[in-house]
Order: C-alpha cells, then structure tokens, then sequence
C-alpha cells in the first residue's frame, strides 16, 4: 500500500523514536477509514517515545493521552513540544495499561500501536482493565506483531535466530487474538483481519542502529516475514443493554396519535 501520511514524516526522525516495525505505516493502514470523530479524545496505549501519538495528533486531529509504561514521559513531552504540539493536543503519561488511573469513561478511543501484545492476551483485560476507562459506542483500534499461524510447538529455526520461545510468546495468529477477544462481553468485535502490511514495516526496522534492531534482522534475513505478519483489531465498546418502553397517546374519538414517550433505564 502507499503510505501517504507517513511519508511527511523526517525519517531520520521517525528512526530515532521507533521501537519495532515501522509503526507509523501500520498506524496509517490500521486507521485508514476509521471512524474516531476529529477531536476526540483518544489514549494511545502502549505509546513508546511518542512518535505514534504524535501522528494520531497531527494526521487526525485527536487529543491524545500518549500512555506508556516504559518511556520517560519527561522526554515525551521536550519531544512533543520540538513537534510544535501543545498540552491542549497532547499529553504525556506514564501508566501501567493493567492499571489505568484515568477516569471512568475518559476517553472516546483507544489506539494501540505494536503494544498490545505485552498486557493484552489476558483474556479479562479488556473488560476489567481498559473497557472501563472507554464511553459507550467507543472505539478500540489495535494493531499486534502476530504469526501467520502459531507454531508454538514447533518454531522454525528462522524465528529462533532473534527471539526465544519466550519472546515469541507474545507472537499469534488470528484465531488465538479471535479466541481471547470474543470472550469479552463488554465490547463487539468489528473486525480481526491481518493487515497488508508486514516485510515493508520490518525492513524500515531493521535499517535502524540499535542493538534491538540488529538482533531482529538475523531472522528478518533469514526470511522469517514468510511466517509473521501484522493483525488489526477493531472494536466497540457496546451500549448497555437498554429496556425501552413506548408510551403511545391516542385519541379515540379522532383516531389519531396525539404523542409518543420512550422511557428508557438510562433516561432519568
Ligand atoms: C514495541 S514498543 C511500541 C511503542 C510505540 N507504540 C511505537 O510503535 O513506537 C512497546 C511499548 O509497550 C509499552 N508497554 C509494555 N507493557 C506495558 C504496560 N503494561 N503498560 C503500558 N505500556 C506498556 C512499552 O512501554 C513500550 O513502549
């Protein structure tokens, strides 16, 4: 795909700050279509040295809370402010995603860049740890390193040429995110589909000098992009369940509808 919105960026910049595969291609093919109002308020969870936030700001048009565990958010905010935003636009956080301190309902969205995988694959997570902090009707876009189909059991020797079998835990395909997201009762599911995306965001990876990078590219090399791949997660926070009763008024002598009242639980 063309990845219009990212190629504003300085890539030198974008090298300097990324943590994994390009996340600002998969950031710009997960949105592509949403359906996350301009202004709204939206945490970006999981967010690293911030260059996603950054994007979620400025090709969107979100108030971002740039939320991450890791990262200094001291440094997140020098960086946001050489990108020219301000605390009105964006605002850095550190947090635990097991253990949001927002406030209930804070938030419109939720958009989650190559994170999701470290907090996300307990399966009560999203209705007890994040559903919470989300308004009703709102959206959750994920995006996760995954594997075309898991081969726990038997790894090829090109993925065990940069991670362990602990490290590639974190790693899975569809049908494992399908299984531990489908038992949320909170949430419905939009759509869980691997993305277009996938040797291209790992090549841009592994041109970068870090010692991270440098162990990922024994494996990319190697060919590993034939067993990875990238999966979306889209979803909403459902409405409560809401019994609505119609009260009709009718005048009997000219058989007409004189006025419609709807009560619902959620109304008074
Ligand atoms: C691979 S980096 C991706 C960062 C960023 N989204 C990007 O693509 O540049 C994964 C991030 O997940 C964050 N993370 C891991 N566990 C977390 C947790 N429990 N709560 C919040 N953030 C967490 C780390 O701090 C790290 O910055």
């Amino acid at each position: 795909m063309k990845y219009k919105r990212t190629e504003k960026y300085n890539i030198d910049l974008v090298n300097e700050k990324i943590m994994g595969p390009n996340p600002l291609k998969l950031e710009e093919e997960l949105m592509d279509g949403n359906k996350i109002k301009e202004g709204s308020q939206v945490m970006d969870l999981g967010s690293g040295q911030g260059i996603t936030s950054v994007f979620l700001v400025k090709e969107y048009g979100f108030k971002v809370y740039a939320t991450d565990l890791w990262s200094n958010p001291e440094d997140n905010k020098k960086f946001f402010s050489e990108m020219g935003l301000t605390d009105k636009e964006i605002i850095p956080v550190k947090m635990d995603a097991t253990d949001l301190k927002y406030e209930k309902e804070f938030f419109d969205a939720v958009v989650s860049t190559d994170s999701y995988n470290y907090f996300g694959r307990d399966d009560k997570f999203l209705d007890e740890k994040l559903l919470p902090f989300v308004k009703k009707g709102g959206y959750i876009y994920i995006v996760v390193p995954g594997m075309k189909k898991d081969c726990h059991d038997n790894f090829p020797d090109e993925l065990l040429l940069s991670w362990t079998p602990e490290q590639l835990d974190y790693i899975h395909d569809i049908k494992y995110w399908n299984n531990i997201i489908s038992k949320s009762k909170d949430c419905e599911i939009i759509s869980i589909h691997e993305m277009e995306s996938n040797e291209e965001c790992w090549n841009d990876w592994i041109k970068c000098d870090n010692d991270y990078s440098k162990n990922d590219k024994k494996a990319i090399d190697a060919g590993a992009c034939k067993y990875l791949n990238f999966i979306a997660i889209i979803l909403r926070k459902k409405w409560d369940n809401e019994i609505v009763k119609i009260v009709l008024f009718w005048n009997v002598n000219s058989n007409k509808l004189i006025k419609t009242f709807l009560f619902g639980n959620n109304m008074i």
